[in-house]
């Protein structure tokens, strides 16, 4: 099976979860790991799952990985992931309200990869930083691997690697 993982990241903390995301699959799959800027030039044919992540920023997901999710070449199976801020680190504690309210950007992102004609695989995933730029919160990376194993799992099994 061909996966292809695209993320943006700013401060480098979607990029790690991409990054333990594309190390757990490529134990058992033809996995590549691109940025959002290296994505730009590549040919979508032949993956049979794609997976794209994002920061959280303002509620969405940033507006070139949104651009990404909005390519008319998308096709298959797909899903989403973002990170976000950890609503207990974020004081006071009404304004927990307002960025749980506000959304998060896999959803976003899920909602636009489906309406370019891709089947969605799995839910929409957010992994936790514990700050504005990060650290992810503990267990996170494992927590990812873990998802994106769970995604090619539901899966129809191809032949090959
Ligand atoms: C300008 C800005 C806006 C943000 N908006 C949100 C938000 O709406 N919701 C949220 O949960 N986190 C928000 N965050 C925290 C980001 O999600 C966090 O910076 C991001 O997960 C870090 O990922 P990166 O290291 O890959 O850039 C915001 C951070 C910044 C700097």
């Amino acid at each position: 099976m061909s996966i292809l993982i695209v993320y943006d990241s700013i401060f480098g903390n979607t990029g790690q979860i991409a990054q333990a995301m594309a190390d757990e699959l490529s134990r058992t799959h033809d996995t590549r790991l691109a940025s959002v800027q290296d994505a730009r030039t590549l040919d979508m044919s032949g993956v049979d799952l794609l997976i794209v992540g994002s920061p959280t920023r303002g509620f969405r997901p940033t507006p070139e990985i949104q651009e990404f999710a909005s390519r008319p070449d998308l096709a298959g199976a797909a899903a989403s992931f973002d990170t976000r801020i950890d609503l207990e680190t974020i004081n006071p504690a009404p304004l927990r309200w307002v960025v749980q309210a506000g959304g998060y950007a896999a959803e976003r992102l899920a909602r636009e990869l489906s309406e370019q004609g891709c089947h969605l695989v799995g839910e929409p995933a957010g992994f936790e930083v514990t700050g504005q730029e990060g650290p992810l919160k503990n267990g996170e990376t494992e927590r990812a691997a873990q998802w994106a194993r769970g995604l090619v799992d539901l899966l129809p099994r191809t032949e090959g690697p």
